[in-house]
Parts: structure tokens; C-alpha cells; sequence
């Protein structure tokens, strides 16, 4: 365990900062300002490191290593390059790998034109989940409910909500949604309601209706006359 009353100094690209043992790289950088893409972090959650967007080149006591800089605490002396040539061509990779899952992900699109990535490399997958975990990881550890959580394993891994917990908890949250970068984790839910709880949309529907003063009368359609022949023409 680091002791964060402990300082740190370190370099990343070319300017040198201090920080807390303990910091992680990704971290350190964005106190400086510093930009290192990321899909599977976020603030208020545990890191994860799934995406492998935020690789950088490390260099410490004379080696290099290319790590993930969510999951990397700050070293002393540590030089990191947030750009290079090689993180740049495993970044690509990476984007286009995930660009097979889901190749019209508003980030990924933005990251494939700026790394210059072909969309169009890998086989489509066409899953539209990333397997960040956002929406799992959230529903876990900031929302305690744990509607949604990972099924299998290996290339058929994908997200799945819990019909059971998904019913009581997820009809007034749905804080997941925003978080997804894909909108995979919405339309999922929205299956999942589908499929096992359809009833609850109809009976908010009706009682938003009753709340608005909308009388909840069956439509009926009145049939109408048949049109008068047109008289024709001479
Ligand atoms: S559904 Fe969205 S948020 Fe959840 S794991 Fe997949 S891509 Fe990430
Ligand atoms: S942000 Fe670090 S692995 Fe996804």
C-alpha cells in the first residue's frame, strides 16, 4: 500500500510533475493537462483497465514497457511518453479492433480519424459492446444494485441486465445510459423490458396520462361516410 503522504516526481512528456504515491499515470497526467485517450474510465469508479486505449510508453531504470496508465502507479524518476511512434500504431490496433465491435461509437469514430485508424480492418463483430464495463462497474459500485453484470466469457462476453433487479431498480435510474459509449447498454435494458416486464411501460404510460388530466377512454374510430360520387364531368 502507497503511502500518499509520500511525493513522487516524475516526467511525462518532457515536463516534470510531482504527485502522491499511489497516483496512477493516467492520473498524473491529466493534473498536467496532458490527454490520454480512455473508454473504460471514469471518476467516480474503481480502474479497470479493458479498453487498453490508455497505453503509454514507460521508461524506468534504463527499460521500456508500454503499460496501461489507468492500472499504473506513478515511479520515481519514471519518464512517460503519452505519444510516440509505437503507442500510436498499438493504439490504432487497438481502436480498430474495437471499431469491429462497434464502428459507429461516437469516440471511437473521433479516435480512428485522429490515429488514423481503418475501420473496416477487422472482420465486423457487430455486438455494439465494447465490454467496458461502464454500466456494469456503475450499477455496482456507485448505484449498489448490480441490475447489469457480464455473461460468459471470451468472445461471446457480453452485458446482460438482471430481469428480476432490472424491473425494481432500473425504470428510474437509467444513469447507466449515458454512460455507455456505444448505447448498447439502452437498447439492452430496453430488450430486457421487452422481454420481461412489458406491462410496466403500458401501466406508466396510463397513469402518466391520468396525472396530465388525459381520460383513459378506449379510442374508438368512427367510421366515416362513404364520399359522395362526384358528379362527373360533361
Ligand atoms: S453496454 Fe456500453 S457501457 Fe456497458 S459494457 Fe457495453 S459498451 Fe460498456
Ligand atoms: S482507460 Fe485504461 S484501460 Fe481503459
Amino acid at each position: 500500500m502507497s503511502d500518499p503522504m509520500v511525493q513522487i516526481s516524475l516526467q511525462i512528456d518532457g515536463k516534470e510533475t510531482t504527485v502522491p504515491a499511489g497516483t496512477t499515470v493516467l492520473k498524473a497526467a491529466q493534473q498536467m493537462g496532458v490527454t490520454i485517450p480512455t473508454l473504460c474510465h471514469h471518476p467516480k469508479l474503481e480502474d479497470y483497465g479493458g479498453c487498453r486505449l490508455c497505453l503509454v510508453e514507460v521508461e524506468s531504470r534504463g527499460r521500456t514497457n508500454y503499460v496501461v496508465s489507468c492500472l499504473y502507479p506513478v515511479e520515481k524518476g519514471l519518464v512517460v511518453r503519452t505519444r510516440s511512434e509505437k503507442v500510436d500504431k498499438v493504439r490504432r490496433l487497438i481502436i480498430e479492433e474495437l471499431m469491429a465491435r462497434a464502428p459507429d461509437a461516437p469516440e471511437l469514430v473521433r479516435l480512428a480519424y485522429e490515429y488514423g485508424a481503418d475501420r473496416n480492418r477487422f472482420e465486423k463483430e457487430a455486438s455494439f459492446c465494447v465490454l467496458c464495463g461502464l454500466c456494469v462497474r456503475y450499477c455496482d459500485e456507485v448505484k449498489q444494485k448490480r441490475a447489469v453484470g457480464f455473461i460468459e466469457n471470451g468472445h461471446v462476453r457480453e452485458i446482460s441486465f438482471i430481469p428480476e433487479i432490472a424491473a425494481k431498480e432500473c425504470w428510474d435510474c437509467q444513469e447507466c445510459f449515458a454512460l455507455c459509449p456505444t448505447s448498447y447498454a439502452q437498447a439492452a435494458y430496453f430488450l430486457t423490458e421487452a422481454l420481461a416486464f412489458p406491462s410496466r411501460r403500458k401501466k406508466e404510460g396510463a397513469e402518466r396520462k391520468r396525472m396530465a388530466g388525459i381520460p383513459a377512454v378506449p379510442v374508438t374510430f368512427v367510421k366515416r361516410p362513404p364520399a359522395s360520387e362526384p358528379e362527373m364531368a360533361r
